[in-house]
């Protein structure tokens, strides 16, 4: 369904209506304005031009009444910018509490995608239509952008921590993804496509592809292999280092008396740079993994101590079943 506007991308997220609502709005005041301010322009040069060589303009005071009129009708117009823009800001921004989660991996030049149930994608993305999809984003090396027009979607993917956003789509089909931001030489072959299928089509997809494990189940292995569960615990339930068993989503105190929300990229932190904020209770044993793991890795850990349990959750979760969707 092309619009009658040329160059205005297929709409086909639930966002996409407001997204142009609001641009529609800002370029109707341009034009309005424009038009206006031209228009006036050209009658007062026409009206009010030198008629005799020797003509002195009647001086003019000035106006309170006026002054304040053109200051308070702009000032209005701009707070509805304001106004307007932040809700749709915090509608793309905000995450969802349900929905399907999808890590994104940026990296020169291609887009890697894995679903929280394991299958793993490159420069493809499939997804259900009518049901939120959360994406959280790192990249292995520069800044990347994942920008789908279609779903009027854009977030920078910046080195050392995750970026998230999020889309519901409106209708099935497939859609350009981009990346949207210069990120060296093939920066416009990484370019992709998001395949919104029906939910049926989209749970025989993900059965098709199901031999894959899961992003927490292999993130339980490298909590194994790098040597975590020598401090953590067997089954993250604590030692030498702090639980990690219903951690995620809650509130944690750390030994400078802050309290910090215990979400993915504290997770991330905690792993790439444990100096930066410890525990309450804790020393600073844990040594920094900084380099020593992918940004995938660091994900399916990141997936791993989500699959724990989060804090809203009563007791200490047991261990996750493989392929398990997060609970929440
Ligand atoms: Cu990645 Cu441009």
């Amino acid at each position: 369904m092309q619009s009658w506007i040329p160059f205005l991308p297929e709409s086909a997220s639930t966002l996409s209506g407001r997204v142009d609502a609001l641009y529609f709005y800002l370029s109707g005041v341009t034009v309005f304005f424009t038009l206006l301010i031209s228009g006036v322009l050209i009658f007062f040069v026409i009206k009010y031009r030198r008629r005799t060589p020797f003509e002195i303009p009647r001086p003019i005071a000035g106006s309170h009444k006026l002054e304040t009129l053109w200051s308070i009708i702009p000032f209005l117009i701009a707070m509805s910018f304001f106004v307007w823009g932040t809700r749709v800001y915090f509608a793309q921004y905000r995450m969802p509490a349900d929905g399907i989660e999808v890590y994104v991996v940026g990296k020169q030049w291609m887009w890697k995608f894995q679903h929280s149930t394991g299958q793993r994608e490159i420069n493809e993305l499939h997804v259900p239509v009518g049901r939120k999809v959360k994406l959280i984003m790192a990249t292995e090396d520069v800044i990347h952008d994942l920008f789908i027009p279609a779903f009027r979607i854009k977030a920078d993917v910046v080195p050392g921590k995750y970026s998230t956003q999020w889309f519901e789509a409106t209708q099935t089909g497939r859609y350009h993804l981009f990346c949207a931001e210069f990120c060296g030489m093939n920066h416009s072959g990484m370019v992709g496509t998001v395949v919104v299928m029906e939910p049926t089509d989209f749970d025989n997809w993900l059965s098709g592809n199901a031999n894959q494990q899961s992003a927490s189940s292999a993130g339980q292995q490298l909590f194994q292999s790098m040597g975590c569960a020598s401090c953590h615990g067997a089954n993250a339930e604590g030692g030498r280092g702090p639980a990690l068993q219903g951690v995620f989503n809650g509130q944690t105190q750390l030994n400078n008396g802050q309290v910090i929300k215990a979400d993915e990229n504290y997770i991330r932190e905690s792993i790439t740079n444990p100096q930066g904020k410890i525990v309450s209770g804790f020393g600073p044993i844990m040594p920094s993994f900084q380099g020593q793991l992918t940004e995938e890795q660091l994900m399916q850990l990141t997936s791993y101590v989500k699959s724990l349990g989060s804090n809203q959750a009563t007791g200490p979760a047991t261990a996750p079943a493989p392929a398990a969707t997060p609970r929440r």
